[in-house]
C-alpha cells in the first residue's frame, strides 16, 4: 500500500515532488560539499564565513565549514527579530493546563538575562553546565543561554537518578548544574532539586546550582545553590553572542552503547544548526505560520533538535508540554492540538500505541483539521498504529513522517519528506539529500533486497556526532570499526536495515545489545552491570522482550547465588528495581525476570545472548547450539519462561 501526499496541499511546498527530491540527490553526487556548502551560506547567519567546506585529514574525526565563525542562540533568536519579533516563539502549557505565549523578542530578553546570569557566576565559553529541569521555558532559556556564552550544555532527562546524574556531571566535570525545585505531573508535585543535592554531594567541580521554583515546594538551600528568581532580576537584558567557531561544541547529550558507561555524544555548532533547521523546513514542510508540536522531553535529541534548536531556527512557533498525555485525560493531546492549531504533530510510536489503546474514539471529539503533518521517532511503528494514527488523527489527509536517526547524527537521516514522498507504512522510506545511507555487510557490499544488513552512513554529513566526549577511541571503536566501504571505513549505526524492490527502507532494529523501551535507549550492559551488585545475584544477562505498548520491554535471566537459594521471583526482581532506580532511574527497570540455573555459554565463557533474545521473543532457536559449553540448559530455559 502506498499513500500519496495531496498535490493540492503541498504544490507550494520547498520539494514539491520526487522529481525535486532526486535533483537534490543528484546535487550532491556531483558535487559533495559545494552543495553542502551552499546550503550553509544560504540557511546559516555567519559572523565570518567560512573557507573550506570539509576537512578530512584526521578521519573520521570529521571537520565542516572550516573557518567560520556564527552563534547558535543567533541563529535561533537574534536574526527574527527582524521580522518576527512580536511573533510567538514558544507556547508552553503547564501540565494543569496553564499557558504562556513567549515571542521572539521576550525570549531574546529571557536567553540574555540567563546568559548574564551564567556570566556572573563564572561560567566562561568552553565550560560544561549540566541541565536537569522539568519541561518549562527556562529549561528552554538555560540552553540557548549556554549557546550565547559558548557554554557547552548537557541536558541530563528528569527521570535519571541521583548516581547517573552523577555520573554525567562527573564525566563532563560541570562547573554549574541548573535545576529546579520539581515540577508537575498529574496534578502532583514531584521533586528535582533532592536528586540534584545527592549527587553532587561529595563532586567538586560543580561550584554552583541555579534553582528555578517551579512547585513551589520546600528544599534545602546550601552554599553552593543561587536562586534564579533572585539573580535573574539583577540581570541586563542584553548580552553580546560570543563568536563561536564553526566547530565549537554546541553540547554534550549522554546515551547508552552496547558496553560500558553512558557515552557523551558530542556535537558542533554550524554543522548542527545546518542540519536542526533544514530538516525541520523540508521533513515537516514547515510553513510561516505554522505551530509545530514535538511531544519529546528536552532530555533527549528529539527535544533538542525539534522542540528548540531547529524550530527557532528556522522561526517557527514551537509548543513545549509541560504535562503527560493522559492526564486529565486520553483527549489531552488532541485538545491541544485543537487549541493552538497544531499543523505539525510529531511524536513517538509508544505514545501513538498508548493513545489508540485508551482512547481510540478520543480523536473525534476535536477539531484537528490544523494538522498538515503528522511524525514519529524513536522506533519501528508497527501497521497498526500507523494506520489509526492516519485514518483517526491525520484524518486521511497527512503524511505520516517515520524519521530515522539518532542522538548521534543530530537531525533526520531516512525520512519521508511530507510534501513529496509516496509512504508505505512502516518503512522511513529514503535518505534525505545529502545523506548517503547504505544497508551494507561487513566488507561494504550492497545487500540484496529483502535482506537484512548493517545500516551505515557511507559520507560524513554537517550534523554528525564530532567525537565521544574524553574518549576518543571509544568514538572510533563505537561507530567507525564495523563496516568498511572502498577500504575506509564507515558510520555503522548500530541499526539494522532492509530495503525493498522499490528501495523502500525498513529499519528492523538495534543488532548489538541495545534496547528501546518506549523509544529509550538503553544498554544492556549498563542494566547488567547494576544486577550484578544485587546480593542473590550470581549471573544475569539483560534481552529486550516485545511488548504492546512499549516495543520492547526489559526482561532479565538470572543465576541466583547458592544451589538451594529459594528466593522467589517477586522477591529477586523487586531487589533489582531498587538497585536499578537508584543507579540509573526508573526508566531502565526490569519488567520480568526467569530465574534459571545457568547462563547458555560458550566453551569459552561467551553467554549466547542471541539464543537468550530468542526465547525472550518466544521464537524457535534456528541457531547451532552444539557449541555450547552445557546444550541442554536451552531446552530449561525455555522451559522455565514458559512457565
Ligand atoms: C535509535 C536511536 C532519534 C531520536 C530518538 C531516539 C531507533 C529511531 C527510528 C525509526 C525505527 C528508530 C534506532 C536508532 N530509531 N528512529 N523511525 N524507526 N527505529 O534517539 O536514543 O539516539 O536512539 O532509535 O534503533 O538507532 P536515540
Amino acid at each position: 500500500m502506498i499513500f500519496y501526499p495531496d498535490r493540492k496541499i503541498f504544490k507550494n511546498s520547498r520539494i514539491k515532488n520526487m522529481c525535486e527530491y532526486r535533483n537534490l540527490v543528484e546535487d550532491f553526487k556531483e558535487d559533495y560539499e559545494g552543495t553542502w556548502a551552499k546550503y550553509a551560506r544560504i540557511k546559516l547567519d555567519w559572523i565570518r564565513p567560512f573557507t573550506k567546506t570539509l576537512d578530512e585529514s584526521n578521519a573520521p574525526f570529521y571537520k565542516w565549514f572550516i573557518g567560520g565563525k556564527l552563534n547558535a542562540s543567533v541563529q535561533c533568536i537574534d536574526r527574527h527579530l527582524k521580522d518576527k519579533k512580536n511573533k510567538t516563539a514558544i507556547i508552553w502549557e503547564a501540565d494543569d493546563g496553564s499557558r504562556k505565549f513567549v515571542t521572539y523578542l521576550e525570549l531574546h530578553k529571557e536567553v540574555n538575562r540567563f546568559a548574564n546570569l551564567l556570566k556572573s557566576l563564572g561560567v566562561k565559553k568552553g565550560d560544561r553546565v549540566v541541565i536537569y529541569m522539568p519541561m518549562i521555558l527556562e529549561a528552554a532559556y538555560a540552553m540557548l543561554a549556554c549557546a550565547r556564552i559558548g557554554a557547552i550544555h548537557s541536558v541530563v532527562f528528569g527521570g535519571f537518578s541521583a548516581d547517573a546524574l552523577k555520573d554525567r556531571i562527573l564525566d563532563a566535570q560541570a562547573k554549574v548544574v541548573i535545576t529546579a525545585d520539581g515540577a508537575f505531573r498529574k496534578g502532583k508535585a514531584y521533586m528535582l532539586k533532592p536528586v540534584v543535592d545527592e549527587a553532587i554531594k561529595d563532586v567538586e567541580c560543580v561550584e554552583k546550582v541555579v534553582v528555578v521554583e517551579r512547585n513551589g515546594e520546600d528544599i534545602n538551600w546550601t552554599n553552593r545553590d543561587v536562586s534564579y528568581e533572585e539573580l535573574i532580576k539583577l540581570q541586563s537584558s542584553k548580552c553580546d553572542p560570543e563568536i563561536m567557531d564553526s566547530e565549537d561544541p554546541l553540547f554534550l547529550l549522554y546515551t547508552s552503547g552496547s558496553t560500558g558507561k553512558p557515552k557523551g555524544v558530542q556535537h558542533s555548532t554550524a554543522g548542527y544548526m545546518l542540519w536542526a533547521q533544514m530538516t525541520m523546513e523540508n521533513v515537516f514542510d514547515l510553513r510561516d505560520n505554522d505551530t509545530f508540536w514535538c511531544t519529546a522531553d528536552i532530555g533527549w535529541i528529539t527535544g533538542h533538535t525539534y522542540i528548540i534548536y531547529g524550530p527557532l531556527a528556522a522561526g517557527a512557533t514551537t509548543l513545549m508540554f509541560e504535562g503527560v498525555f493522559t492526564y486529565p485525560d486520553a483527549g489531552r493531546a488532541w485538545r491541544m492540538v485543537e487549541e493552538y492549531q497544531v499543523n505539525q504533530f510529531y511524536t513517538a510510536p509508544t505514545a501513538i500505541r498508548l493513545l489508540h489503546k485508551l482512547g481510540a474514539d478520543e480523536p473525534k471529539k476535536y477539531d484537528l483539521a490544523s494538522l498538515r503533518v503528522l511524525g514519529t521517532v524513536g522506533e519501528p511503528i508497527d501497521p497498526e498504529a500507523w494506520m489509526w494514527y492516519y485514518e483517526e488523527v491525520g484524518q486521511g489527509k497527512c503524511p505520516i513522517v517515520d524519521t530515522w536517526w539518532q542522538t548521534e547524527t543530530g537531525g533526520h537521516m531516512i525520512t519521508p519528506i511530507a510534501s513529496a514522498t509516496p509512504i508505505k507504512p512502516a518503512s522511513a522510506t529514503f535518505p534525505l539529500p545529502g545523506i548517503f545511507a547504505e544497508i551494507i555487510d561487513e566488507e561494504g557490499n550492497k545487500v540484496k533486497p529483502n535482506e537484512k544488513g548493517l545500516l551505515c552512513i557511507t559520507k560524513p554529513w554537517p550534523s554528525m556526532i564530532r567525537t565521544i566526549w574524553n574518549d576518543p577511541q571509544r568514538f572510533v571503536n563505537s561507530y567507525f570499526s564495523t563496516a568498511k566501504k572502498d577500504g575506509k571505513a564507515v558510520y555503522f549505526s548500530g541499526d539494522g536495515a532492509i530495503y525493498d524492490e522499490d528501495g523502500y527502507i525498513f529499519i528492523t532494529g538495534r543488532v548489538d545489545d541495545v534496547i528501546n523501551v518506549s523509544g529509550h535507549r538503553l544498554g544492556t550492559a549498563e542494566i547488567e552491570a547494576v544486577i550484578k551488585k544485587v546480593d542473590l545475584v550470581a549471573e544475569n544477562a539483560v534481552v529486550g522482550k516485545p511488548d504492546e505498548i512499549k516495543g520492547e520491554s526489559i526482561f532479565a535471566y538470572i543465576v541466583l547465588k547458592g544451589e538451594d537459594n529459594l528466593a522467589t521471583e517477586v522477591e529477586v526482581l523487586q531487589k533489582i528495581n531498587e538497585a536499578i532506580s537508584k543507579e540509573i532511574g526508573n526508566i531502565a527497570k526490569v519488567d520480568s525476570i526467569a530465574i534459571v540455573p545457568a547462563l547458555p555459554k560458550t566453551r569459552s565463557g561467551k553467554i549466547m545472548r542471541r539464543i537468550l533474545r530468542s526465547i525472550a521473543k518466544g521464537e524457535e532457536i534456528t541457531q547451532d547450539i552444539s557449541t555450547l559449553e552445557d546444550p541442554s540448559i536451552v531446552e530449561k530455559i525455555q522451559n522455565i519462561v514458559k512457565g
